[in-house]
């Protein structure tokens, strides 16, 4: 049925759903390269905001570019993020870049940069790899396509407490109005918004424990590959 080389987990949804979170572990523990895309665009708009750029200004933005490094190491809780070698794991999480993403990842440069980057690692390793787009647009062959969703509250409570974790100091009712913003943005814009492919499976995170979502999606993983025996 499909023409890849290696395995591929595709995990999309809205933000704060848990993909990341869920698709790490399941990385982990199939041996497989993660790949968290939505840190990919956050550090883009890192790059622009240093830079002093609008993030309205899709010219610029798209001359840097060529010069930007992202790379990734593994790292708890989060996967760390290097932006030409310098670690940016906690300032693409800032509530400025976080607040002004959704604008940077609309742009068709962005996305067609970004896209050739997420398709060479796909091309070269088996991999769990999450975003808005994944099962769409990125690894439309993914052996695997997961749409990941929650409830509102829940999904902010969540942004809530990794918040406090990290010494960002935002109350509920501003993340929950944030929350449903970049839902609204993702979804609505032009090129690739976020919505559920139509052969991916949805699963609802809310109430649900962790091991509880990654056993959930390993069953549906093992499952698959008795179909389709991994390399
Ligand atoms: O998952 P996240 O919150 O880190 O994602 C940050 C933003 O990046 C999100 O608002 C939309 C964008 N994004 C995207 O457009 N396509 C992806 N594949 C991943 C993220």
């Amino acid at each position: 049925m499909t023409a890849n080389a290696h395995f591929q987990i595709a995990i999309d949804g809205p933000a704060s759903a848990g993909k990341s979170t869920i698709a790490k572990i399941l990385a982990h523990n199939f041996q497989y390269v993660y790949v968290d895309t939505g840190s990919m665009y956050r550090t883009i708009t890192l790059a622009a905001h240093r830079a002093g750029l609008a993030y309205s200004d899709e010219g610029a933005i798209a001359q840097l570019l060529p010069d930007l490094q992202i790379t990734f190491q593994p790292g708890t809780p989060l996967q760390r993020v290097f932006l030409n070698g310098q670690e940016v794991t906690e300032a693409i999480r800032q509530p400025e870049i976080t607040n002004n993403v959704s604008q940077v990842a609309a742009f068709p440069k962005v996305r067609e940069f970004l896209l050739g980057k997420q398709r060479e690692i796909a091309a070269q390793h088996s991999v769990v790899m999450d975003g808005r787009d994944i099962g769409t647009t990125v690894l439309p062959h993914a052996q695997v396509k997961i749409y990941l969703v929650a409830s509102v509250a829940e999904r902010a409570q969540r942004r809530y407490r990794e918040n406090l974790e990290q010494g960002i100091d935002v109350d509920l009712a501003t993340l929950t109005k944030d929350i449903e913003e970049r839902d609204y943005k993702d979804m609505h814009r032009k090129l690739s918004p976020l919505t559920k492919a139509a052969d991916a499976i949805e699963v609802d995170t809310t109430s649900k424990s962790i091991d509880q979502v990654v056993s959930e999606i390993t069953n549906i993983i093992l499952k698959k590959q008795q179909n389709h025996p991994v390399k």
